[in-house]
Formats: structure tokens, sequence, C-alpha cells
């Protein structure tokens, strides 16, 4: 029975084994000190040579960056240690001595690393933001399954598109056409008709040929959707759950934002309320910081970046022009030009983390924005079917994974919050 590193804390005094991979290590010549590492975290295994055998030794001694191994030895605890203790060790029993390995302990080039990813993913820095980001999905799956969401998952192949027609990503079904999906809404609107709060989790998929540190080809959306619900709700619902989430962080990640030298204070403030501003402000304090912008256009990042400077908490931006939003978001009763909807802008120039909006209730205008749009009607039936069979005022959201862990760790570049990242130019590994 191995024991893992976690855990150790438990066996002061005792003898161990653990299966780990050799990280690094030190030697003086009569004293060999290993860095191990099993996954759940990271120790030093202190291995004297008057203590251990001539064989054990020399196994020690040929072990080479990322072999794998079984380590048995004492726990020590040990304040200097940067886990809080040490092994003794006692035996070294090789499983395999590794070929060169590729990552030495020096700076690679982005390219470089991104071609290693399957061993990339080993480094601490890259564990701790693999971690974090586990700890985000739990966080935000706690929050809505406390608050009476249910998961429901949505189909990946789509006959249809929901964000519109020019990023799709094509592909056969048998004889016909098909989507990867872009977004689970419109499903999540029907499984909303059926259960009242629903969330999906899942794969999204965006053909897009942007190349910039927030966009992924495929990326993980969660998508809560709920009837009888209007906009201003689906706000609050928002800044509940993101604060949730950012405060669970704080909270339960601590040793792992220190690893990779996140400043936590800018995350301490995000607590809900969140400011809250329309297009037209937002247009306005475009203009007032020098930076030219028409009403009617869709934000850049460089806009969204400019907004958020103005706030310390993340800032819905709330009804933008119908024109720049998509086929399904419901025009304020009032001002039918803009749309009852909402994107939520990060603070530190994260752009936007979550695109919300009411959905159009009434079949009418719905039968009416698929024509504006060019879109089949055949491929939506039963969505219309939703506005057919007792139709109710409902709103929902998507909130982006990547970018949120992007902007919950600080990060460059969402490249390094997936594992194995799609991107534009890259499929490998
Ligand atoms: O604003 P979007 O396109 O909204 C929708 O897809 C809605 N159907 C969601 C809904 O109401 N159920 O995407 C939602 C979020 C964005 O705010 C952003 O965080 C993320 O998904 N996102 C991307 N993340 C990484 N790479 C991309 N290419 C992304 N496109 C959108
Ligand atoms: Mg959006």
């Amino acid at each position: 029975m191995v024991t893992t590193i976690n855990k150790i804390s438990e066996y002061v005094g005792q003898e161990v084994k653990i299966g780990a991979w050799l990280y690094n290590k030190r030697s003086s010549g009569k004293i060999q000190f290993l860095q191990l590492r099993d996954g759940t975290g990271f120790i030093q295994g202190v291995l004297v040579k008057k203590q251990v055998s001539p064989e054990v030794w020399e196994q020690a001694q040929n072990l080479t960056q990322e072999s794998s191994l079984y380590v048995t030895g004492t726990v020590r605890q040990d304040d200097r240690a940067p886990s809080g203790y040490e092994l003794d060790v006692t035996d070294v029993e090789p499983i395999q001595v590794a070929e060169e390995y590729p990552i030495a302990l020096k700076e690679h080039g982005v390219e470089f690393l991104m071609d290693h990813r399957h061993l990339w993913i080993r480094s601490p820095r890259q564990r701790a933001i693999l971690k974090i980001r586990a700890e985000i999905i739990r966080a935000i799956q706690d929050w809505l399954n406390n608050e009476s969401f249910t998961l429901v998952d949505p189909p990946v192949l789509t006959p249809s598109s929901c964000e519109g027609t020019t990023n799709l990503f094509h592909t056969k079904y048998f004889d016909e056409d098909a989507f990867l999906t872009q977004s689970g809404q419109l499903y999540m609107e029907a499984a909303a008709m059926a259960l009242g709060r629903v969330y999906s989790f899942g794969p999204t998929f965006r053909a897009e040929k942007s190349k910039t540190r927030r966009h992924l080809i495929e990326f993980w959306m969660i998508e809560p959707e709920m009837a009888f619900c209007a906009h201003e709700e689906s706000l609050n619902i928002q800044e509940n759950l993101l604060s949730h989430v950012v405060q669970h962080v704080l909270k339960h990640c601590e040793a792992e934002l220190k690893q990779i030298g996140r400043d936590t204070k800018p995350l301490e403030n995000v607590t809900a309320p969140f400011p809250r501003i329309t297009y037209d402000e937002a247009v306005e304090l475009l203009n007032k910081e020098g930076m030219e912008f028409k009403w009617g256009e869709d934000f850049g990042a460089p806009h969204e970046t400019k907004i958020a400077e103005s706030f310390d908490k993340p800032v819905f931006i709330t009804h933008y022009p119908v024109e720049v939003k998509a086929f399904y978001m419901k025009p304020d009763p009032e001002r039918p030009e803009v749309a009852l909807c909402a994107d939520l802008i990060a603070p530190e120039g994260y752009g936007e983390i979550i695109g919300g909006s009411q959905r159009i209730d009434d079949p009418e205008l719905l039968k009416q924005r698929f024509d504006e749009h060019r879109l089949p009607k055949e491929a939506y039936e039963w969505y219309m079917d939703l506005r057919r069979y007792g139709t109710v005022p409902h709103s929902g959201f998507g909130l982006g994974l990547e970018r949120t862990v992007a902007w919950i760790c600080g990060l460059d570049h969402v490249r390094e919050t997936i594992p194995f990242p799609r991107m534009l130019n890259r499929l490998y590994p």
C-alpha cells in the first residue's frame, strides 16, 4: 500500500511508502536530496549514504529527472521544508529510469512548452492552475446545486447554430450536415421548461479565426437557464454565483494561488453586488476617456479593458443594441432597439467572462428574428415549440470557464487554463 504526499502529515515518525516521480535531485556526496512529486504534493527525500545499503545509494544516484519510483522512508516534521515535512529515505525502488526529459528545469519558449503540453502539466505551476480550475468547477456546481438548479447535458452534435453561423464547426452526421455545439443554450431553454432551473457544463466549439489571449477553439461553458426569470434577476444570480466562486477559491486554494504568484488583494473585493452600467453609459465612458466609439458597434478587448478600469469589481454592461447580439435576445419593451442582456466584464483586463440575456418568449417575434437572421426555420421547429406550448419569461447566461480561470489565476493567456488547449493552428498534442 502506498501513501500519498498530501496525507503525509498523518504519519509523522512512521515509515511510509510512496509512489513518486523525481522532480529534481541534489547531492553532497554523502547525502542525496530527492525532490519527489506524486501529483498530490511535493516532498523532499533525504538519503544518507551511511544509513542505506550501497545498492540503494547507487540506484538513487542513477535516477534522472522524471524517473518513476517507490520510496520508503520515515516521515519527519521539518519547519524549514516548504511542505513542513521531509522523508528520511530507507529504500528506493526505481520503476523506470526516465530518458532525458525534454523540459529541463530552466526557461523554455511557449511553443516548445505547448508542443510538450502532455509533460508540461507535470510542472508545479501548471499543476496548481489545474487544481484551481477543478476547484472553480466544484464551487460553481456546489452553488448551483444548492440553489435548486438541475444539471442537464445538452448534445455536442447539433443540426443548427446558436451563436451565429460564421464560426460553426462543420461535420457530417452520416448523410446529414451537422455542427459541433457553440452553446448548449437552446437545449437548456427546453430543459428549463421541463425542470425549472437548469444548468449545463460541457465543451463548446467556435471555429473562430481569433488568435488572442482570450480565445480558444474548444472551451467549456456553464450555462444556467431559469424559467419565470426576468433579466434583472438573472444578474443577481450571476453576481452571487461568481462571488461564491472567487471567495471559495481564496479559501480553499491558498497554496496553489501562492505557487503561481497570484496577488489575491484584487480578488478579495469580489463580492456581490457588482456595478451595472448600460451600454449607453459605457459608450459615454469610453468617449470621455478619449477612446472614440460609435453607438451601435460591439466592444472589442481594448474597450472592455478600458471600461473595467473604472471599477474594482466585475462590471455588468447591460442593454446592448439588438443588432450586435444574438437572435434569441428579448428586446427591452420600453426601448426595442436594445436587448435585455448583459455581458459581465472581469477586472484587470480579462474581458467578458459571462454573456447572458432574457430570451424572446413571443412566438411571432421569434419567427421574425429567424427571417432577419436568415436562419432555416425547419432546423428550429423544436425551439419554436417552446413558445407554442406554455411560453414563459425566461433568462439564462453562459460563463466561460477558461476566461474565469485565467482571471482568478491572473494568467497572461487562456492556453494555461485548460489541460490540452485547442487553438488556432494547434491541435497537438
Ligand atoms: O457570449 P457567448 O457567446 O454566449 C453564449 O454562447 C450564450 N449562448 C450563453 C448563454 O446565454 N447560455 O459566450 C459565453 C461566454 C463568454 O462570455 C466567454 O466567457 C466564453 O463564453 N467564450 C469563450 N471563451 C474562450 N474562447 C472563446 N472563443 C470563447 N467564446 C466565448
Ligand atoms: Mg458574448
